[in-house]
């Protein structure tokens, strides 16, 4: 990795401002999926060992700049001291007064955790003066949230050039796992691709397209391809605007000689509602007032065949109406379908991670990322803000 990390610097009694991704959901109080409190515990733990005063920050939803209270971090607080083993102060503002005098307060190996960053508007314009406070909180800053690092924002740029500032485990790894499917994934590699819209994969399928064995492609954003070769598909979500880019890149794929795997059944219901009737169809026979709602069983069949022999494995987006049963069972059959180790399998986006745990294939994943923007942008190609800045090996 050419960028420095934790473990090139001295940390021993500083004052260390980790910027940590926590944007996790909440249910009646409580942090419901703890996964990225654990995926940055051997950072915090690192440096509550070698006696570093530990200021932790994160954003949490999209408060629009301005305090609200249920997106307030005390949950986020209280379960991490219970994973950390250890109490995890929390102060109610992210930079001036009152986070300076709790940061002063702090003693060599504690850990302090400030308010949702997004309660400050300069956060996400990445206004100088907001950097400025962070940066008065601190004598070196590290960045270990990788779902934010495609943000150009106060706590992930601005404040990184004002201090010495390096990457933290859980970034280290996301990047060096992420950057081996770019530069040299061992063949057959398969990608799987879901979602509803393909105007949030264009880049990613473009710079993936020339690296993999196979391109899978199920969830709504196989509908609009399906509709660019000429099917109707009823009511299903189709982005009309972006036929033109299906039919390109349908043809990129036959230039490339790629194999490109389309959807050949689809479950079709009446309508999203619990309840509404529903049925198995061939492409091209989905009843006009009727919506696609998930893969049908040959193309989980297919899926399946093309993911046995795979040597590594992307997946990101889910392949149908997840959130409902049974329009869920598509993207749980292509889960189980996943190749054991030694394939190396990489999955990323929230949805996607919650139907491997739902599959109960988790502990079968190589590697599970903690972003899901930052993980698709990171695959186009593109250079991620919060890590172009960190000092360089
Ligand atoms: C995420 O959950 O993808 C990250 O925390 C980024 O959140 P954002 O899309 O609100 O910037």
């Amino acid at each position: 990795m050419p960028k420095k990390t934790v473990r090139d610097v001295e940390v021993n009694g500083k004052r260390v401002l980790v910027r940590v991704d926590f944007n996790v959901p909440l249910k009646e109080g409580k942090v419901a999926d703890d996964s990225r409190l654990k995926a940055a515990l051997p950072t915090i733990r690192y440096l509550c060992d070698r006696r570093a005063r530990v200021i932790l920050i994160s954003h949490l939803g999209r408060p629009k700049g301005a305090p609200d209270d249920r997106l307030r971090l005390n949950p986020v607080a209280v379960r991490l001291g219970e994973l950390l083993g250890r109490p995890v102060r929390k102060v109610d503002d992210c930079a001036g007064p009152a986070a300076e005098e709790a940061v002063a307060a702090l003693a060599p190996g504690e850990v302090l955790l400030l308010e949702n960053i997004r309660f400050h508007p300069g956060e996400s314009k990445n206004d100088p003066e907001l950097a400025r406070q962070l940066a008065a909180l601190c004598d070196l800053y590290v960045n270990d949230a990788f779902g934010t690092a495609h943000r150009a924002h106060a706590s992930t740029v601005g404040v990184a050039s004002l201090r010495p500032a390096v990457a933290g485990f859980l970034l280290e790894r996301e990047l060096d796992v992420l950057g081996r499917l770019l530069a040299q994934p061992e063949q057959p590699f398969v990608v799987v691709v879901g979602g509803a819209k393909i105007s949030d994969k264009i880049g990613v399928l473009e710079n993936l397209m020339g690296r993999v064995s196979a391109l899978l492609i199920g969830g709504g954003m196989a509908n609009t391809f399906l509709a660019a070769q000429g099917y109707g598909l009823g009511r299903s979500l189709v982005e009309t605007e972006k036929l033109e880019v299906a039919r390109q890149l349908l043809s990129e794929a036959t230039t490339r000689n790629l194999r490109l795997v389309l959807p050949v059944d689809l479950v079709a219901a009446e309508s999203q509602e619990p309840g509404a009737p529903y049925r198995t169809v061939p492409v091209g026979a989905v009843p006009e007032d009727w919506m696609a709602l998930d893969i049908g069983p040959e193309t989980v069949r297919l899926f399946a065949d093309a993911l046995a022999g795979a040597k590594t494995v992307f997946w990101n987006g889910p392949l149908g109406f997840f959130e409902q049963p049974p329009f869920d069972a598509g993207t749980l059959a292509v889960a189980r379908a996943l190749p054991p180790a030694p394939a190396t399998t990489v999955v990323g986006g929230g949805d996607t991670v919650r139907a491997v745990m739902r599959a109960g294939v988790a502990d079968r994943i190589t590697h599970i990322s903690t972003g899901g923007g930052a993980a698709l942008n990171f695959l186009e190609g593109k250079e991620l803000p919060g890590v172009a800045v960190l000092l360089e090996r």
